[in-house]
């Protein structure tokens, strides 16, 4: 089998990270200048969603179309997975058809087993542990906005989900200072939390995991929030609304923030509890930015690991 890389978890391109936000940048500006760039001329990916998507299967589409390529939307109700036959085989033969593979997810261990048995490269498209491809995308729109990610603060209030997972590993090996804010029983995963500090002391950040919503957005230039209900944990809403509510990002929150901090969002908001319309849609929001890069980053992420650029 060749060197095929993969993007499970964001830790797989730890050593490539700021290089893909270069070249995240440079294709950019070649699309802005309408310069066509194809390196993925003939090429195709399959895309596996087991979950809802708007964003990432419209930015990985489009993306793969702009390179040159094309993709193929895949759901596993259509899929002889959806009818028992296994992901290794199912890895087995797309990699015979395609050269690469996004899977959305609901397991990690899913999208481990499919990368493991498939000979191309597998981008996670989001699953319980990460969000990887989201994250490059943000690191992009927060170097875009600052410039450096030197003596910059981010803040995230609410769930300790795979967007916070995968921010905390990222902001650690960017060297970007980050405070999260959950509930008790909301925290980060654990495992991921003690690799991104022992990554924050090489890269000189520092990465913590406080209660209280006030005390992580202090100094913030970066207010950071996501959904308090998942996808997948729909049963929990009621629950999850009750502890969450003292953690919406609302411009009473925002006073604790640097004067010019900005506001990000994942995207689909929930306008009203995570975040209020007048903070989505006031001067210090760069939600549409932060998704619009999602498209820039997709195509630096399919261009490294579909044709080596
Ligand atoms: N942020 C994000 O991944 O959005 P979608 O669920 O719409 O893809
Ligand atoms: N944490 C959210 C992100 C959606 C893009 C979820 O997993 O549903």
């Amino acid at each position: 089998m060749g060197t095929k890389r993969d993007l499970v978890s964001i830790l797989d391109v730890k050593d490539d990270l700021v290089g893909l936000l270069e070249l995240a940048a440079s294709i950019k500006n070649r699309t802005k200048a309408g310069e066509p760039y194809e390196p993925l001329r003939g090429k195709s990916l399959a895309m596996i969603f087991e979950k809802a998507s708007t964003r990432t299967r419209v930015s990985f589409e489009v993306g793969m179309t702009q390179l040159g390529g094309h993709a193929l939307f895949l759901s596993p109700n259509d899929l002889q997975i959806g009818r028992g036959e296994t992901i290794a085989d199912t890895a087995r033969v797309l990699s015979r058809y395609v050269d690469g593979i996004m899977y959305r997810a609901f397991r990690r261990e899913n999208v481990v087993e499919l990368a493991q048995n498939a000979s191309v490269p597998v981008i996670n498209g989001l699953d319980d542990r990460e969000h990887p491809c989201q994250v490059i995308a943000d690191l992009f729109t927060i170097l875009e906005h600052n410039g450096s990610f030197k003596e910059l603060k981010l803040a995230y209030v609410g769930d300790g989900n795979n967007v916070c997972n995968s921010l905390l590993l990222g902001a650690a090996i960017v060297g970007m200072d980050m405070t999260a804010a959950c509930p008790s029983g909301y925290e980060p995963d654990a495992e991921i939390l003690a690799t991104a500090r022992r990554i924050a002391k090489d890269s000189g950040s520092k990465i913590h995991v406080v209660a209280d919503p006030v005390v992580a957005v202090q100094q913030a230039d970066v207010v950071y929030t996501d959904v308090w209900v998942s996808m997948g944990q729909e049963k929990e809403k009621e629950q999850r609304e009750k502890v969450f509510r003292p953690y919406q990002v609302n411009s009473k929150l925002l006073d604790h923030a640097k004067r010019d901090a900005v506001v990000m969002h994942c995207l689909p908001a929930h306008r009203g509890l995570e975040i209020t319309d007048e903070v989505m849609d006031g001067p210090r929001s760069i939600v549409f930015d932060q998704a619009e890069n999602r498209l820039h980053a997709q195509k630096a992420i399919l261009s490294r690991l579909l044709a080596g650029v």
